[in-house]
């Protein structure tokens, strides 16, 4: 069974709560948004396997580390998940990025894919799918999907506010996968809505309604 981290850094936490106010305006939002993601992907690298290797130094020649591998990839869940991408990058500049789009079918109501595109090599790289509110887990449980059925292995589930009732989804449809989230909210409302949660994550990010 996978496993939830409830990253609690302080910095996170705090910021969180600026993100949760309903008068934290469009600018203010974004770019919290960004520097929570930024301080989840440091918690979330944070056992990624290192390769020796050596260095000069002006002084010597050193013997130190890398990551190993090929550079990670992430994939945000269109439209909110774009809002936590440029926060990652900014502390792993030379990760590669793909994308999955959902929409919900009118009459099922189940997410339906129309747009899935990934890095080469996806799977040899680790992967971290990017979707802010785990609200349902229907789309995030379809976005790992998608990843996982063109080659990615382990993916890993990066959001912001997760509920239970989405957690457990996840869990039931990718017993592999662990969930990064900076909150375990109560519940989810008749509206969809986490509660208390900070409401529509794309709409605040991109300020629509
Ligand atoms: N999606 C959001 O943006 N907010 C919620 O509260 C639930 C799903």
């Amino acid at each position: 069974m996978g496993q939830v981290h409830v990253l609690d850094h302080p910095l996170i936490q705090h910021k969180l709560t600026y993100i949760r106010n309903k008068d934290t305006g469009t600018k203010e939002f974004r770019a919290l948004v960004q520097e929570v993601s930024m301080l989840m992907a440091y918690e979330i690298t944070r056992n990624l396997p290192l390769v020796e290797t050596e260095v000069d130094t002006p002084v010597a020649r050193a013997r130190t580390n890398v990551i190993a591998g090929k550079t990670l990839a992430l994939v945000p869940v269109l439209r909110a998940g774009l809002g936590m991408l440029d926060g990652i990058l900014n502390l792993i500049p030379t990760a590669k990025v793909g994308h999955v789009g959902l929409y919900r079918d009118p009459e099922t109501l189940q997410p339906v894919e129309y747009y899935c595109k990934l890095p080469a090599n996806v799977e040899e790289r680790d992967v971290i799918v990017v979707d802010p509110m785990l609200a349902t887990g229907g789309s995030a449980s379809a976005a790992l999907t998608a990843v996982k059925a063109r080659g990615a292995k382990q993916p890993k589930l990066m959001c912001l506010v997760a509920v239970p009732e989405g957690i457990r989804t996840v869990q039931q449809d990718h017993e592999d996968v662990d969930i990064y989230t900076a909150a375990v909210d109560d519940y989810l409302n008749d509206h969809g809505y986490i509660v208390p949660g900070l409401g529509d994550a794309g709409d605040r990010l991109f300020g629509t309604k």
